[in-house]
């Protein structure tokens, strides 16, 4: 198990912690897919990982510029250089199929960020909104 969600890394946004999950499973997936060299089973996840990404972070940049988030303009800048990365992996499979140093480096760079990001970055985002939520749960008190 390479990714495992838990409450801890809530957002508090249950649509982007749905999407969380649904992003921990199916990476997780691939890379078992990759490790096994399971073609088969590793194309449709790409396929659905290069599309769902693309409306993940759309949604979590709607969040974002909703509440004027203070940090979203280099929390985007790093959802667009993991798309960036994320298309370059999609390619070399495309082209060469699931070599040992794909297989590298989906788990060094891309496994790795996609932690990094959610463990660190989504969850500033997370305490962001969980503290507006309160101040506005006590506002409407
Ligand atoms: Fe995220
Ligand atoms: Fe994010």
């Amino acid at each position: 198990m390479a990714l495992q969600w838990t409450s801890t890394l809530s957002v508090g946004v249950p649509e982007i912690d749905a999407q969380h999950q649904e992003l921990f499973r199916r990476v997780d997936r691939l890379l078992d897919a990759m490790l096994h060299h399971d073609r088969s089973e590793a194309e449709p996840l790409l396929d659905f990982l290069r599309a769902f990404v693309v409306d993940h972070f759309a949604a979590e940049e709607r969040v974002m510029a909703e509440l004027g988030y203070p940090g979203a303009a280099p929390h985007a800048e790093e959802h667009r250089r993991f798309a960036a990365a994320l298309r370059e992996v999609d390619q070399e499979f495309l082209a060469a199929g699931p070599t040992a140093d794909l297989v590298l480096r989906l788990e060094q760079q891309t496994v790795a960020w996609l932690r990094d990001h959610v463990y660190s970055t989504d969850v500033a985002l997370g305490r962001f909104v969980h503290a507006r939520q309160a101040a506005s749960g006590r506002a409407a008190c």
